[in-house]
């Protein structure tokens, strides 16, 4: 770990904050001493967003001595994210621990799709391949009467989980994909939700280091065309959906027709839902109602 050394105060190019500490009350290192330098290095070792993670990383340190083993970590290629130990997902702080998946911003697209679909007063909803619980956690905060059931086949996935749905009406599940779910829930669920491992396996190497060397694989890996996992998840939906219920796939926009056309021939209804602000693409299946 390298020592850091705090210079004089370095302002940073078309900030507005006044100095001193006042809009960072709560950090116990005087952020006016430290943050330039942060940035300085951060920079250097081409850091795009290199002030806002300074003030992250400024903010949440304990000591000097921490904050240099978090900017050593961070050009080292960590996530950021797992270095905060959390992750900002519709508002809310997701715990995230090193070695389970960051939840990305286009994410928050499944969370506003399955809310325009339940019913907020009474709901069963199903995260399927949770990760770190963020999707379910949102949920269950924007839906408080929501019965909300998370699970992931990696039980420090499911750890995070249970700690990002404390004090909400939400249980995590360790297990494979449906084997993990309660028997109680079959028939029940109105709104089944999977953001499952969907990269090509060819494609894995091709992602940025931070993800394929700091992620887990299981995380990532969707088998020769990414939609291993997905198939098996539509396979095994309709016994567990109520009657209209839904099932919300995020998936790739090259990927979505073959998806699409797998959901059809599985009986549901579907439809390829993209969110252009947050560059998503969702498959929106629902299982018809009988008669
Ligand atoms: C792309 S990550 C998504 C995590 C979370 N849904 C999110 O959006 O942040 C996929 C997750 O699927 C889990 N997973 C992979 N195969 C699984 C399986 N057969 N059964 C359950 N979970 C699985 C991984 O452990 C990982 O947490």
């Amino acid at each position: 770990m390298s020592s850091f050394a705090p210079s004089a105060p370095e302002p940073s190019p078309g900030s507005t904050r006044p100095s001193g500490s006042g809009p960072y009350p709560g950090s116990a290192l005087a952020p006016d001493r430290f943050l330039g330098p942060v940035i300085h290095r951060l920079r250097a070792a081409g850091c795009v967003f290199a002030e806002e993670e300074a003030e992250l990383l400024v903010t949440s340190a304990r000591s000097p001595a921490e904050l240099a083993g978090m900017v050593d970590r961070r050009m080292a290629g960590h996530p950021l994210e797992h270095i905060l130990g959390w992750a900002e997902f519709r508002g809310l702080r997701i715990a995230v621990d090193e070695g389970v998946f960051v939840p990305r911003r286009r994410t928050e697209h499944l969370v506003r799709l399955a809310l325009d679909l339940v019913d907020p007063v009474d709901a069963v909803v199903v995260d399927l391949c949770c990760g770190s619980g963020a999707v379910a956690a949102a949920i269950a905060a924007a839906a408080p009467g929501a019965e909300v059931h998370a699970a992931d086949l990696d039980p420090a996935a499911v750890r995070c989980t249970r700690r990002n749905l404390r004090g909400r009406r939400g249980r995590a599940h360790v297990g494979d994909l449906y084997d993990a779910l309660p028997a109680n829930l079959r028939g029940r669920v109105d709104v089944l939700i999977a953001n499952a491992p969907y990269v090509p396996t060819d494609a894995i190497d091709l992602m940025p280091p931070e993800a394929r060397e700091h992620e887990p694989r299981l995380a990532l890996d969707g088998g020769p065309d990414g939609l291993s996992v997905l198939r098996r998840v539509l396979a095994g939906a309709p016994p567990w959906l109520a009657p209209g219920g839904h099932l919300l796939l995020e998936t790739s926009a090259g990927q979505a027709p073959l998806l699409l056309d797998a959901v059809t021939l599985g009986g549901l209804t579907a439809r390829v839902d993209v969110s252009a602000d947050l560059g998503a693409t969702v498959i929106v299946a629902s299982l018809p109602r009988p008669g």
